[in-house]
């Protein structure tokens, strides 16, 4: 366990003005978004989407770290670069998610846990040695009637902590993503209810876990009215219950917090994220970690298509530095207008 590499890496995943790229989509996901696009979910035409994002001319002024999937670790650029070699050399960190994904929850109907404990030791050694400088691992918290359960919490809780001790111990850095889903009728209320409850009990793990929070960065989903609910919550409201979670839950010794967008609009997304970080006096830097809210409007500008890639990679690069002045409390709804 290499203490001064943690450091490094979790305070240059949160530096000024930089957030992550979540290209971590499992295939089957992959499918669902490339649908939208009727475009096929062949092997190449991931390698060939991702390398766009990646190859983006100046993403790294905004971007401190991609979250990559096992078949995308092991993929090059049209040159012939891996992936992770090449975002290297742009002084890009190079991430991985090692859960093997959310399963039902043996007698917890309409609950998950999250799996991937078994070998992790072994695939935290090989991705290390491929690049890899922090993993991702998610859990999946859903709001409905009488659920969350404390079964649920703690589960996912204890496998969380268990994921994060491993990778300390490989000198990965532990993004711990304790995942809230927005959909659902419920309440903003009942949002920020659930997601103190995931939180404590994720925190009390990673702590009866030995797991240092100086060497970990928190994803976070935002406090925000369930998708189906009929009052949604503005800007200032989501903003100031999500801050208030996590200064009640989230020690000062954690390097930073980022979000995920979790099917938010991708201004919505910014907007949040810039009204947080807008706010003084926090303990942590706040970033992004998003894959929908960044990747949206390149996909649909790309459509499969390697004569939109130029098209493709402007609209990523609007988003990103659109995210990055957020990330500053500097984003501005005016500048939308700008496109890249
Ligand atoms: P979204 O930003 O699309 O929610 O994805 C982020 C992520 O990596 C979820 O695990």
């Amino acid at each position: 366990m290499d203490k001064s590499l943690l450091a490094r890496t979790a305070a240059a995943m949160v530096a000024k003005g930089k957030g992550i790229l979540a290209a971590d989509e499992s295939s089957g996901t992959c499918e669902t978004r490339f649908k939208t696009i009727n475009t096929a979910c062949t092997e190449e035409n991931r390698r060939a989407y991702r390398g766009l994002l990646f190859t983006t001319p100046g993403a790294e002024q905004f971007i401190s770290g991609v979250i990559l999937y096992d078949e995308t670790i092991r993929q090059k650029t049209n040159d012939g670069v891996l992936f992770a070699d090449y975002l290297a050399s742009k002084g890009i960190l190079p991430g991985i998610k090692v859960d093997t994904g959310a399963k039902n929850l043996a007698l917890c109907p309409g609950e998950k846990v999250t799996e991937g404990l078994d070998g992790l030791r072994e695939r935290l050694a090989a991705y290390f040695k491929l690049g890899a400088r922090f993993a991702k691992w998610r859990a999946v918290i859903t709001i409905g009637e009488g659920i969350p359960s404390a079964s649920c919490l703690q589960a996912n809780a204890h496998a969380l902590a268990r994921y994060a001790a491993l990778c300390q111990e490989a000198s990965i850095v532990p993004m711990i993503e304790p995942e809230v889903l927005l959909e659902g009728e419920h309440s903003i209320e009942r949002c920020e209810e659930a997601s103190e409850a995931a939180l404590r009990a994720t925190y009390a793990a990673l702590a009866a876990h030995q797991v240092s929070f100086e060497h970990t960065i928190l994803k976070a989903s935002m406090v925000v009215s369930g998708k189906s609910c009929a009052r949604q919550a503005g800007v200032d409201e989501v903003a100031e219950r999500t801050l208030r979670v996590l200064k009640r839950t989230v020690p000062a010794a954690q390097p930073g917090v980022v979000f995920l967008s979790g099917g938010q609009s991708d201004v919505a997304a910014t907007a949040h994220l810039n009204a947080m970080a807008a706010t003084p006096g926090l303990p942590w830097p706040l970033s992004f970690s998003y894959s929908r809210a960044l990747q949206n409007p390149a996909l649909n500008a790309w459509q499969g298509q390697s004569t939109n890639a130029g098209a493709a990679q402007r609209a990523f690069h609007h988003r990103a530095r659109m995210n990055g002045l957020a990330a500053q409390g500097k984003w501005q709804a005016a500048l939308e207008q700008q496109a890249a």
